[in-house]
């Protein structure tokens, strides 16, 4: 596979089977995206990685969280601008009619929408998952590092013939995964990520993206 068919085949997958991922697989992966750029190289991204017992212990506890309702853990980072403008406002509604409209669900079932999300904190049944932290102190460059980091992951996974799921659902619950984990006081967790086999049974679509010239100026002086 090469990188246009790995950047094209990969999609948000929400159904996994359970046939386990090999930790080989994942320390090639892991590894090889260690190789990632960063602004002087100071690979800012602190990555733990869950299978067995301790994901299934982090999944029960979060579904036990969600079946009582307790409320999401106070955030540590604004997931998006307050008042999302145009033409990002658009773009995300686009998405929302896309994903819900394909199960069913009608704009404006805010309940059903929110069961729909449940799956996100079983890992949609991902039998491994990676959860990606970064350290408070660091700004927005450090950020942007850590989002291409993870993009390698995804691709390299993507070769090895496995799908991938980023969550920032994860951040909502960022205690829980504190319990699992331990991550030092320092670390914020920016996101998930679930990575398994697609379960090809259940049927699933792309999301479009905008047309080049919306987000791609060209300037060649012709
Ligand atoms: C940082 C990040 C966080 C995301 N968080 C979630 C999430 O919590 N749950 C989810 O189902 N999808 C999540 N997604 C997936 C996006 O919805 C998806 O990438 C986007 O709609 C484009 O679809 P595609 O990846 O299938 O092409 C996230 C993606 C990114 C990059």
């Amino acid at each position: 596979m090469d990188v246009y068919e790995a950047a094209t085949s990969r999609r948000a997958v929400r159904a996994f089977t359970d046939r386990p991922v090999p930790r080989l697989t994942l320390e090639r992966v892991l590894s090889t995206a260690a190789w990632t750029p960063s602004g002087s190289n100071i690979q800012p991204w602190h990555t733990y990685v869950l299978t067995g017992a301790p994901l299934a212990e982090l999944k029960k506890r979060a579904g036990e969280r969600l079946a009582s309702g307790d409320p999401w853990d106070e955030p540590e980072y604004e997931q998006y601008p307050p008042a999302l403008k145009s033409p990002y406002r658009e773009r995300r509604s686009a998405f929302g009619e896309q994903r819900y409209g394909a199960l069913g669900i009608p704009r404006e079932d805010l309940e059903a929408r929110q069961r729909a999300a449940a799956p996100n904190w079983d890992c949609f049944g991902a039998p491994a998952a990676l959860f990606c932290y970064i350290d408070r102190d660091m700004g927005r460059p450090q950020w942007s590092d850590v989002g291409m980091y993870l993009q390698t992951v995804m691709l390299l996974l993507r070769t090895e013939g496995l799908h991938s799921c980023p969550q920032m659902a994860w951040a909502k619950f960022h205690k829980t995964v504190a319990e699992l984990l331990s991550p030092p006081d320092e670390l914020v967790l920016f996101c998930g990520m679930s990575i398994g086999f697609e379960d090809v049974t259940v049927s699933d679509h792309r999301i479009a993206r905008a047309p080049l010239a919306e987000t791609v100026t060209f300037i060649d002086g012709r």
